[in-house]
């Protein structure tokens, strides 16, 4: 099975590029750039990532990305994991980046924008590995500014796959971005947001009927609200999840207690990601076998769920059939 997982063409709907930092290359940046870390060492920083919930793990993941300061540190930071995704047998990966994380600190868009660009291409041409954009908004900061980043962001309005909604859940509801949304819908521009990760199920209707989003990230509290569930699954959304993720920020105590085999049998449309894996413990190889551990699926269930992610994924229809191939000969 184990063998099976590795060579299962596994495509990645659900990354933050930021939290593919691994802690020694937090290291190099830091020394390559002068900074200082509030570390004294890799084991250290592995030691601090005991989260409580997302905000317990956001404020390091801001303060981690500290380092990142020029084009050169962007690209390595992609390639870092392009590199050990590609190991994992994942053959696209869609990564949301968070620019206004960046530009708070005085790095321009330009600047991510140009090193995620060149790891892009050169993924693509080393290793075969194709790669989605998707321009996230913090929710927890205000509504104007996530416009005005969606406005300085029209050099690059035909490069973006999609833009997403991410950081603290609670308390910033997708409606706080109708707007917001309603402008990237009127360019073309294809969304999806988190939802139902900590914040309520009322949230996840609210980013499908708000929002118009093509697919919810999370969105696994929706198990609480039977009727939404009923929904997602006569609509065919797909929902992207994470479940180290969850386990690691407390959504759910343990794999065993997470909804996923429910939401399955609920005929929901499902994909399997890493969400940020050097934060929460595992890659995507690493979130199939917990799962295989755990659930003790079948090679059609995983099957399935490669699958949902080849269907859902920003990709050209070449590149989809392609895949498709790739899963069927897996099999
Ligand atoms: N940003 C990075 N990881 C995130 C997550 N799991 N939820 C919300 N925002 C995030
Ligand atoms: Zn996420």
């Amino acid at each position: 099975m184990d063998d099976f997982l590795k060579r299962l063409p596994k495509a990645e709907l659900h990354l933050h590029i930021e939290g593919t930092l691994e802690p020694e290359l937090m290291f190099a940046l830091a020394g390559r750039n002068g900074i200082a870390l509030p570390y004294d060492s890799v084991e250290a920083v592995r030691a601090a990532y005991d989260f409580s919930d997302l905000q317990s793990f956001l404020d390091l993941y801001y303060q981690g990305m500290s380092v990142l300061r020029t084009a050169e540190d962007f690209h390595d930071l992609a390639m870092d994991y392009f590199r050990r995704a590609h190991g994992e047998g994942v053959v696209h990966v869609e990564l949301h980046f968070d620019p206004q994380a960046h530009q708070a600190r005085g790095i321009e868009l330009e600047t991510v924008m140009e090193g995620l660009g060149q790891a892009r291409r050169q993924a693509e041409r080393e290793l075969g590995l194709s790669t989605a954009l998707i321009m996230a908004f913090l929710r927890d900061r205000p509504a104007e500014e996530a416009m005005g980043l969606l406005e300085r962001a029209a050099p690059y309005w035909e490069t973006l796959d999609a833009v997403g909604l991410d950081s603290a859940e609670r308390g910033h509801p997708p409606s706080k971005f109708r707007e917001v949304f309603e402008r990237a819908r009127l360019l073309g521009i294809p969304r999806v947001a988190h939802a139902g990760e900590e914040g309520p199920p009322a949230y996840i209707r609210e980013a499908l009927d708000l929002l118009d989003v093509c697919r919810i990230d999370h969105g696994v509290r929706c198990i609480e609200d039977p009727k939404l569930v009923a929904r997602l699954r006569d609509e065919g959304v797909v929902l992207t999840v994470c479940p180290l993720s969850n386990v690691r920020l407390r959504v759910v105590e343990r794999l065993e207690d997470h909804p996923l085999p429910q939401l399955l049998d609920a005929g929901l449309r499902l994909t399997l990601n890493s969400d940020d894996p050097a934060y929460f413990g595992g890659g995507m190889l690493d979130n199939f076998r917990a799962c295989y551990r755990t659930f003790g699926w079948s090679k059609e269930v995983f099957i399935q769920l490669a699958g949902t992610a080849i269907e859902a994924a920003f990709m050209s229809e070449t590149r989809r059939l392609a895949l498709h191939r790739q899963l069927a000969d897996c099999a």
